[in-house]
């Protein structure tokens, strides 16, 4: 596997088919899950490693963001991957951002009312990753699935030929999604943080036995949801999947998703629903511990 810095680099070690999982670091299994999908579709997988500040509305996020970059090139290499890209912020924006990328209505609900310009920067930077890497196929995490809707929309209406993927969300054996800030929670603040996933299971129950109104749906998530001194809701909304529009009766594939600041750290979680199946996707659980916390 190779460790390179630059998008000529990149390009010039790929070979074939290229399949790119775009991370921020601090792998989890939800990022190795993507690693293993791009690996079975692909002949070059490459994992970028980028702490993109332009995606940041609070510099204390930024400066805090887990970074261990030794630690993700070993686990990329045990999964499979070939390529890390892991470019200097010198490197992928060398002078000020002038041009950048909206997706208007897609990125203006729940988490861009919440974070002003953070999808602005997802998707500039999502689409350099795609015309400096330019892989066939790219790899997102359900978890995200307000952000997997805006880089889909960005790369159907800018006419990149990457085909976007989106993978169910991976759980540690509690319920609670991964994510890399999981490793800021202590142990009082995990507990609070579960009651994310056990609100959201409560009302993907409710609608695998029938309800279909998002109003119902977010009325049986809050209540799970016990506003205190460690929780603090931002919001609990049903979208449409494709655009991530507001709904009222879910007749289309579409997510509830919640987002709540527990103590200082802000955590995102969802359920996919499909009305054609009936079926809430909940995502796939860890047996054991993660490797967020040094297992393996
Ligand atoms: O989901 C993430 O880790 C980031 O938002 C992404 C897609 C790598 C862009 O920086």
């Amino acid at each position: 596997m190779k460790i390179v810095h630059a998008f000529d680099d990149v390009r010039s070690v790929s070979d074939g088919r290229v399949g790119l999982v775009p991370t921020m670091g601090f792998l989890h299994e939800g990022h190795l899950s993507l690693i293993e999908a791009a690996k079975s579709q692909n002949e070059t997988v490459v994992v970028s490693v980028f702490v993109n500040p332009l995606q940041f509305n609070e510099d204390s996020d930024l400066d805090e963001y887990p970074r261990d970059l030794d630690r993700d090139a070993l686990l990329c290499e045990t999964a499979g991957a070939d390529v890390v890209f892991a470019p200097d912020v010198s490197h992928m924006y060398p002078s000020k951002q002038r041009a950048t990328v909206t997706v208007g209505c897609v990125a203006e609900g729940m988490e861009g009312a919440h974070r002003p310009g953070h999808f602005a920067g997802v998707a500039t930077v999502v689409a350099k990753l795609l015309a400096g890497v330019r892989p066939d196929n790219a790899y997102f995490g359900r978890k995200d699935a307000q952000q997997l809707a805006v880089v889909t929309t960005m790369a159907r209406d800018l006419a990149f030929p990457t085909r976007i993927s989106g993978l169910t969300t991976v759980r540690e054996s509690d319920g609670l999604a991964l994510a890399s800030r999981n490793v800021r929670l202590d142990p009082d603040l995990r507990g609070s943080a579960l009651k994310l996933s056990e609100a959201l299971f409560d009302a993907a129950d409710a609608f695998e036995a029938g309800h279909r109104a998002a109003e119902s749906l977010v009325h049986i998530a809050m209540d799970r949801l016990v506003v205190g001194r460690d929780l603090q809701v931002d919001y609990v909304e049903v979208a449409r999947a494709e655009d991530a529009g507001p709904i009222a009766t879910i007749d289309t594939e579409s997510f509830l998703a919640l987002a709540a600041r527990v103590g200082g750290v802000r955590l995102i979680d969802n359920v996919h629903l499909d009305p054609d199946t009936g079926i809430a996707d909940r995502g796939n659980r860890l047996s054991g511990p993660s490797i967020l916390y040094g297992g393996s």
